[in-house]
């Protein structure tokens, strides 16, 4: 059996819903791949849970629960004693990591943070791997990014389309050197839903109003409105395909004006009722051509766009969950992948995947 370490940094959603399937899928990771995950810690903004040993299933069940009700990651764990009152960094986590002898370690990023390149890289450095769902790192300058691309300690499946199977399926395109033309796609459950609502005519307001009372978009919605998020999703795929993209070769359509972006966000909430008549407008102006409106997509050449297009209700970009890449073999047809994408549970169990897929390919 391999004993494989594993650090999560991160105990939102996905961090939670990751912990829960590497509970419930003990027995079968043992069964099927011979790999037993020894949680070893688990850390969110302000606290951490250490077991060098690995974490028992009741006590990660323990973290879980007290995430759920808004408390820190590390019941019943006292400060750690070299800092006192202090949560160590993610650079000392990893230190301690290695001061207790664990190897061949496994750190997930299911944070939404930017700067963490420091601590993959104290990792890499390490001999440890890295899952990540966090975009920010290679979705960052090319400068600072291109190293973490194709690196055999790396693996990021959820930062691109939840847990279906987007990146895995580029690598095999690459690795069976067919090269990407174009890449096409609704890269956001959150506008997804949005604009299925504009469909039945519910106001843009509204429509906003519910995908965040759902969940579906940040605290702040104005971080899925803008498309910066889309924009990171493109990124991923184009430069995995050869193109070493900066955030200005996409074009970004957001979908509220720089007017709206400083104000709190309740007052946002009020504010986007301003929006509704010229998006009605919008959706008015497509049904009457046999189209619907959708936050699409699109790469080709290294240079790509991303906002709301008029779409052909017979084109398959209709349907609201839906990548396709046209290669030089799939010219014609393109290739699609579809399905229901985005949600904690799918993007938890696609960082699982990554983490069996790691230890598979390099322990
Ligand atoms: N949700 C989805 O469906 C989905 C889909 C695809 C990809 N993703 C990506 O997955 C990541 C996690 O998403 P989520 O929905 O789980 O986000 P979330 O609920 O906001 O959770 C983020 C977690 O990160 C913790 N955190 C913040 N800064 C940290 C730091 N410096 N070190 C360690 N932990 C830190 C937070 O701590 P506190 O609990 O203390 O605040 C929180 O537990 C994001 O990058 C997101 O873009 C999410």
């Amino acid at each position: 059996m391999k004993q494989i370490p594993v650090i999560i940094l991160g105990a939102g959603g996905v961090g939670q819903a990751l912990l829960q399937q590497i509970v419930d899928g003990r027995s079968r990771a043992a069964e099927r791949n011979r790999i037993q995950f020894n949680v070893v810690a688990v850390a969110d903004r302000r606290s951490m849970t250490w077991e060098p040993q690995g974490m028992t299933d009741l006590q990660i069940i323990s973290v879980i629960e007290a995430k759920r009700l808004g408390l820190p990651a590390n019941p019943g764990q006292l400060p750690l004693p070299h800092l006192p009152g202090e949560r160590p960094s993610n650079l000392d986590i990893i230190d301690f990591a290695l001061a207790a002898g664990l190897e061949k370690a496994i750190i997930v990023d299911v944070t939404a943070e930017s700067g963490m390149e420091p601590v993959y890289d104290r990792a890499l450095e390490k001999g440890y791997g890295i899952v990540m769902a966090n975009k920010k790192a290679l979705a960052g300058p090319w400068s600072s990014a291109f190293k973490y691309f194709n690196h055999l300690q790396i693996r990021h499946e959820s930062t691109v389309g939840g847990g279906q199977p987007v990146i895995a399926t580029l690598r095999t395109l690459l690795d069976t050197h067919d090269p990407i033309r174009q890449i096409e796609g609704q890269l956001s459950g959150t506008l997804g839903f949005i604009c299925g609502q504009l469909d039945r005519g519910v106001p843009f307001s509204q429509a906003v109003a519910e995908a965040k009372a759902k969940g579906f978009t940040e605290p702040d919605p104005r971080e899925d409105l803008g498309g910066q998020d889309v924009m990171r999703k493109v990124m991923i795929l184009g430069r995995m395909s050869g193109w070493p993209l900066e955030a200005s070769d996409i074009t970004v359509e957001s979908l509220y004006p720089v007017e709206l972006a400083d104000l709190s966000v309740p007052k946002f909430m009020k504010a986007v009722a301003g929006l509704d008549e010229a998006m009605k407008e919008r959706v008015d102006a497509a049904a009457a051509e046999g189209k619907v409106l959708r936050y699409v997509a699109e790469l080709q050449e290294g240079q790509g766009t991303v906002g709301l297009k008029a779409i052909s209700v017979a084109s398959p970009l209709a349907n609201l969950k839906y990548i396709s890449f046209r290669t030089d073999r799939y010219d014609d047809e393109p290739l699609l992948i579809g399905g229901k994408g985005a949600g904690v549970e799918m993007t938890a169990a696609g960082v699982l995947g990554d983490m069996i897929d790691l230890v598979r390919e390099t322990r």
